[in-house]
């Protein structure tokens, strides 16, 4: 489609190095605004080309094929005693947007899942699209159906009141289950194994209260219960926030709704022993954007960032909204609780780090939008406002890991995706305070997952797991596997894959021993 682009956008290529180097630092500036562009013709699909569009580009600029690839090719010193899966989920637009919407930004594509099944040495791979309603609506209708990110009021009339949720960003296994998460619904169940989707809007047994769902719950390591919360809870742009607890079987037996002192974006949040800690930056929803027929956040510096408290298992009444520095971290690497004091690590920069989010009051600037961890203390008895200071400033980067047995607990080892030029896999010791970086010559690296060794291995002791892009490749994937007990000699192993794999925003391992039905191949 020959089409005129109104304005810098961001292409998909880059939001792919985006994702791979994190979560928006790395992205050229684009505007929030509707991009001329020739009309479609006809029902045909036929993306843009201008790379800079909404599923814009080379064909690599997308994938939309569901593949599954038996025993893949295997170099190196792959562990044979490595039982169990690692998947990853990211946005791969099914059809081109309406015309008018073709400016819209790259993380409102559906969401494809991947699956590296891993045993006895063997790889296979599997990718699903998840078969949500709004998946299932485009397909039969053979086109784009829903608008601008999160803005209802640009959709086809024939969703109205539909789930728009995309399910793109992150996956959890947990009581059995795939969920697939996007932060604006809840999340859709898949099968573990053939990632058939089985339920398109999963709640828990109808116990779920929030009418959304974060992508970053967590798993307590003393319970195997888990923790998640979704904000604009009781419907758009509300300001109510639902946390609740399950327990290692998904039933819910704690839920409370409290109120945020603004609509705003709440990405991540931490969970300790003891506490809740909810995150407010000040990436706004923004009612009068919307209404303009714009995306759903504007990034506002004017707005306090708040830290959320309150205690696990009460009844809500306790929560205290803490204000501290003007910082906009996304992702929690980890946090714990030493009576009422709480800390929390995060990765987040002096300003905006999604620039494809509209900023009130100045242009975007990647020098502010640069990630380093910011470590962030606070007591729940005694403190009117939260601390921040930063760790290991030598080290830039973005999408925040640890070794996920250890969330709710004091930790050592963090994992960070490094951002720039020699960009790679921090690992970060908070017992020494040194820090050491995994790097692949030639290759863009996307988001790390921690594997244990076994699955009772202590903390650290094990591989990072990620997908790698061949720069001389026009993005060949290899899936890399690093032995953190020896990360100088390089990767342990590869999985080279004979095309570019469907990209991510997060991943997850599971264990084999906790996915239904997994035998070793
Ligand atoms: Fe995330």
């Amino acid at each position: 489609m020959a089409d005129k682009m109104a304005g810098p956008r961001l292409d998909r290529r880059g939001f792919m190095g985006a994702t791979t180097l994190g979560t928006g630092v790395a992205l050229i500036g684009l505007g929030g605004t509707a991009l001329a562009q020739a009309p479609a013709t006809s029902g045909q699909v036929d993306f843009p080309d201008d790379p800079r569009a909404f599923g814009g580009g080379a064909p690599s600029g997308r994938n939309r094929t569901e593949m599954s690839l038996h025993d893949c090719e295997v170099e190196g010193d792959w562990p044979v005693d490595l039982d169990g899966a690692f998947y990853r989920v990211g946005p791969d637009p099914q059809y081109p947007k309406q015309a008018q919407y073709a400016g819209d930004i790259p993380f409102d594509g559906e969401g494809h899942v991947s699956m590296f099944r891993i045993a006895n040495g063997h790889v296979d791979y599997r990718t699903r699209y998840a078969r949500n309603a709004r998946f299932v609506a485009q397909e039969q209708a053979r086109r784009s159906l829903f608008g601008m990110y999160r803005n209802p009021s640009t959709d086809d009339p024939s969703v109205a009141g539909l789930n728009r949720g995309t399910a793109n960003t992150q996956l959890f296994l947990h009581h059995g289950k795939l969920l697939v998460f996007k932060e604006d619904a809840p999340p859709v169940h898949m099968d573990p194994l053939t990632l058939e989707t089985i339920d398109p809007e999963y709640t828990f047994g109808g116990r779920l209260e929030s009418q959304t769902h974060t992508a970053h719950p967590k798993i307590d390591p003393a319970t195997g219960g888990l923790i998640g919360f979704g904000y604009e809870a009781t419907g758009f742009l509300s300001r109510h926030v639902n946390v609740y607890e399950a327990d290692r079987n998904g039933a819910i037996f704690w839920s409370v709704t409290v109120e945020a002192p603004y609509a705003g974006m709440m990405h991540d949040f931490c969970v300790t022993q003891d506490y809740i800690v909810l995150y407010l930056t000040n990436m706004a929803a923004d009612a009068a954007q919307i209404a303009a027929g714009g995306v759903h956040f504007r990034y506002d510096s004017s707005l306090p960032c708040y830290l959320g408290v309150m205690r696990r298992g009460g009844d809500g009444s306790d929560l205290k909204w803490f204000t501290g520095p003007n910082l906009f971290c996304t992702h929690v690497m980890g946090g714990w609780n030493d009576g009422t004091k709480i800390t929390v690590d995060w990765d987040g920069g002096e300003g905006n780090q999604f620039p494809f989010f509209p900023s009130l009051h100045e242009p975007w600037d990647p020098v502010k939008g640069t990630g380093y961890i910011r470590r962030f203390t606070v007591d729940f008895a005694h403190s009117d406002s939260f601390q921040s200071e930063t760790l290991f400033p030598e080290i830039q980067g973005v999408l925040s890991r640890q070794d996920d047995r250890f969330h709710t607990l004091p930790y050592r080892w963090g994992f960070l995706q490094v951002t720039g030029p020699n960009g790679g896999w921090a690992i970060l010791d908070h017992q020494t305070g040194t820090s050491k970086i995994a790097s692949v010559p030639g290759y863009q690296l996307s988001e790390m997952t921690f594997v244990p060794r076994s699955p009772d291995a202590p903390e650290g002791d094990g591989y990072l797991i990620g997908l790698g892009s061949s720069m001389a490749e026009a993005g060949r994937s290899d899936l890399i596997l690093f032995d953190l007990a020896n990360i100088e000699a390089g990767p342990r192993a590869r999985v080279k894959m004979p095309y570019r794999c469907v990209g991510q925003v997060h991943g997850f391992w599971a264990n084999a021993r906790d996915i239904p039905g997994a035998t070793s191949a």
